[in-house]
């Protein structure tokens, strides 16, 4: 059982299912959309066929514990949250599928990522892959956190694609703690969840890179100054992932919680800036 009194999520906020649509997949948008930069564009490229199989593993891992809690708001918050990440899922595979028929290689990187999880699912019980899940929603609040906050990160992003990066990042920001909550709700260990977090981190960030060398090598754009540009992107002082570094440490805390110290504002003022790409009107269902 973890050390800290129980965290719930702050006031306003409600994890809440939007049916979007988006401009891109009518539009379209140029194969480097990101700043013109191959490296750039192809990173987040590749990240977005994680997508498909990452949510499935993290709802199915959220699935099968979830009738062992007695917490009803919890249990409803599970399902928005799978409600979120299926619809995460089939916007991604859009913006995949458009990718694709610009002549990228997103299967094989979808491929790589999915022998990954499975190699994941067949090594770990139940409460691992719970725990591998809380890492990898941490990995992914993380980057929420740093693209809903630094605007330079995604600078010169064609708008159409920007927009649907943005709305994953308020929901993952949105949900950052359901499968923690459920962890901590089934007293998972604390030893069992930073272990675990080593691993799954490693295995994604080692992927997306090897991913990334692959696409730019198959444009032909590896040994360029725009990758040294990209490398000072992801890993120089004020670069992504260099900013996952203070976070990342955090989650070694016994007091650990995702919503300590996270700024909820953020969700609302994408929601003021984006309505326009919402369906299904949930305003009413959020602060
Ligand atoms: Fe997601
Ligand atoms: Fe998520």
């Amino acid at each position: 059982m973890e050390a800290h009194p129980a965290i719930r999520r702050p006031d306003g906020v409600k994890v809440t299912f939007r049916r979007m649509k988006f401009d891109f997949e009518d539009q379209g948008f140029e194969r480097y959309w990101m700043d013109g930069s191959a490296f750039k564009s192809l990173f987040w490229t590749q990240l977005s066929a994680a997508f498909a199989p990452g949510e499935k593993f993290f709802m199915d891992s959220a699935r099968a514990l979830k009738d062992q809690i007695r917490d009803p708001q919890l249990a409803e918050e599970i399902v928005e949250f799978c409600r979120q990440e299926g619809h995460h899922t089939a916007q991604h595979l859009k913006f995949d599928r458009m990718n694709a028929e610009k002549g990228i290689d997103v299967e094989g990187c979808r491929r790589r990522f999915t022998v990954l999880l499975d190699r994941a699912r067949g090594n770990l019980d139940p409460m691992e892959m719970l725990a591998a899940t809380c890492a990898l929603e941490h990995f992914t609040a993380c980057f929420a956190d740093q693209y809903l906050t630094q605007p330079e990160l995604s600078a010169g992003a064609d708008p159409k694609v920007r927009a649907l990066w943005a709305w994953h990042a308020a929901e993952e920001a949105e949900h950052r703690a359901t499968c923690y909550d459920l962890y901590e709700q089934l007293e998972g260990r604390y030893g069992q969840r930073v272990t675990t977090a080593i691993g799954a981190w490693a295995g994604i960030l080692a992927a997306s890179l090897y991913n990334t060398v692959v696409l730019l090598r198959q444009d032909n754009k590896l040994m360029t100054r725009d990758t040294l540009a990209g490398l000072w992107y992801l890993a120089g002082p004020r670069g992504l992932i260099t900013r996952f570094l203070p976070p990342f440490a955090r989650y070694f805390s016994p007091r650990f919680h995702p919503w300590r110290g996270a700024d909820p504002a953020m969700i609302a003022r994408w929601q003021a800036e984006n309505r326009k790409y919402i369906q299904n009107a949930p305003e009413s269902k959020v602060a």
